[in-house]
């Protein structure tokens, strides 16, 4: 029996990573080849050393010898300009490098002189996600995408062998950096709450996901989030600990408060990072905010590819920038931190949102309301937080955060984890979390990313509970007057598996 068990296992992995995504077909055509061999030879040429100094003094001769003797100061400006011009490249090329661009595919993508696929020739249903696209626990919404299929079908039923139930969907697409595939949205309607389902996405007849499973909601039910921000592609560690959390059906919700992916304008990041994440979000709701690394293209690749409350209903911004949203107890805020400059800025017009919103929540019914964005109001390790933008932030959010009792306040950006006592206007309200008069930050920007995680200094504001560095995780559960917030060092099961690092209780915003 061991042997059978053994052999199904390795026949179910065998199919995970064979035939769920398969190679994105590499463009090869006359516009896209040149483009790479122009690329590639200048960055030989601005990586040489030698040549960039021949360069450099063959444009100095030319300076020289344009601009005589008799005229210095124009001699001096063309110099100057010359040196300019030959540290120009290489500074490119680092960027390049920085943002985790492989040269020269995603240069020649940015100049949309090469296509840049989304999946392979087969064409099958790739980086499932689910989002509670509706406050109705009967709806739940379902993206894919695949390479060219247009049609946008999902089966789904109360066992894998029953999937009775069809919904077709809608698409879209976006042409950003050479980006070709086609992005699939629809909604399961009809659920009964509290119930799991089974389902699968394709094109209705030849196509199909495999099958996957959710549970719905039940109103003012318990409910088990994980907190992420700032979190990249190649993230694995934190990825493998919430595939183990998602499969032993410990937590309910994914939150990623911004900075998803570090895709940075080179797309093909987003489907690796869809597809490292759909033994995740494929099985339990994932609900975003923008964070500073979507910017690109004025955020058109997460506008698309996230299908939240208010895309294709009323409600937030419309195009998932920020909405709110329900969950067991709590009324949710998602905010947008962000601007198209990438700098911290709260529009009028979501501030405006915010007041209604806030003034709308029945707190009978929602006794919590949690604020997530990407951009910090309070933290200890960064000027990020305070004149780069939590100052701003704070003037134009913090008030309406007191006045309509914002219990918790969800941020990163900041490469680590951070929680405050309870806090109005810089001052600690109290040193405890007991019925809070103030609203408590925390900080979780750690879930790991290229650009590494932060440190703290050793004089620290009074206001700053706790602190950790490690990358990991929070794991938020809301009850009826209690919540308790954990973060977990991410690791490898090989390794021992999660640390827990921090936890707290606080109880509900005192009267
Ligand atoms: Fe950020």
């Amino acid at each position: 029996n061991i042997h059978i068990m053994i052999i199904s296992l390795i026949k179910i992995l065998f199919l995970f990573f064979v035939c769920v995504y398969s190679d994105p077909i590499p463009d090869t055509s006359d516009k896209c080849l040149s483009c790479q061999d122009q690329v590639k030879s200048l960055e030989y040429i601005w990586t040489n050393a030698t040549t960039v100094e021949e360069i450099l003094n063959n444009l100095n001769s030319e300076c020289k010898s344009t601009f005589p003797i008799t005229n210095p100061m124009k001699r001096q400006v063309c110099e100057g300009l010359a040196s300019i011009f030959v540290q120009i490249p290489p500074s490119l090329f680092k960027g390049m490098d920085d943002l985790a661009w492989p040269i020269p595919e995603a240069p020649c993508a940015l100049l949309m002189q090469c296509q840049m696929n989304c999946c392979g020739e087969s064409d099958p249903p790739e980086q499932v996600h689910l989002s509670l696209a509706s406050d109705d626990y009967s709806v739940m919404g379902v993206s894919w995408v695949t390479l060219s299929s247009k049609r946008s079908i999902v089966q789904y039923g109360l066992s894998e062998s029953s999937l009775t139930k069809i919904v077709s969907g809608d698409t879209t697409t976006y042409r950003a950096s050479g980006w070709v595939g086609t992005i699939h949205r629809a909604k399961m309607t009809g659920l009964e709450y509290g119930t799991k389902y089974y389902y699968r996405v394709g094109n209705g007849y030849d196509s199909w996901s495999d099958i996957f499973y959710f549970t719905t909601m039940t109103p003012f039910q318990d409910v088990t989030y994980a907190v992420l921000a700032d979190m990249d592609f190649d993230s694995s560690n934190t990825i493998s600990n919430l595939i183990d959390l998602v499969s032993s059906d410990s937590i309910d919700v994914v939150i990623h408060s911004g900075d998803i992916s570090y895709a940075d304008g080179y797309e093909p990041h987003w489907d690796l990072f869809f597809n490292r994440m759909q033994p995740i979000v494929a099985y339990v709701p994932y609900m975003v905010t923008p964070g500073n690394h979507e910017f690109w293209f004025n955020f058109t690749s997460y506008k698309k590819r996230f299908y939240l409350p208010g895309v294709l209903d009323e409600g937030g911004s419309g195009d998932g920038m920020y909405y709110s949203w329900n969950c067991g107890k709590t009324h949710f805020i998602a905010g947008n931190s962000e601007t198209a400059i990438d700098t911290a800025n709260f529009s009028t017009n979501f501030i405006n949102w915010l007041e209604n919103d806030l003034k709308s929540v029945d707190r009978e019914l929602y006794p919590w309301v949690v604020a997530h964005f990407h951009r910090p109001f309070y933290c200890s390790n960064s000027n990020a937080c305070t004149t780069k933008g939590g100052n701003t932030l704070r003037s134009e959010a913090e008030q309406l955060f007191y006045d309509y009792k914002v219990n918790i306040g969800l941020y990163g950006h900041v490469h680590s984890y951070e929680r405050t006592y309870p806090l109005y206007n810089s001052t600690t309200v109290q040193f405890n979390y007991e019925n809070p008069q103030g609203t408590v930050y925390i900080l979780q920007g750690g879930s790991g990313n290229r650009e590494g995680n932060d440190g703290y200094p050793t004089e620290l504001p009074d206001w700053s509970s706790h602190r950790e560095s490690a990358v990991g995780y929070g794991i938020m559960t809301i009850k009826d007057s209690i919540i308790t917030f954990d973060y977990y060092e991410s690791r490898l099961s090989s390794d021992g598996g999660p640390i827990l690092l921090d936890s707290f209780d606080m109880t509900t915003w005192g009267n």
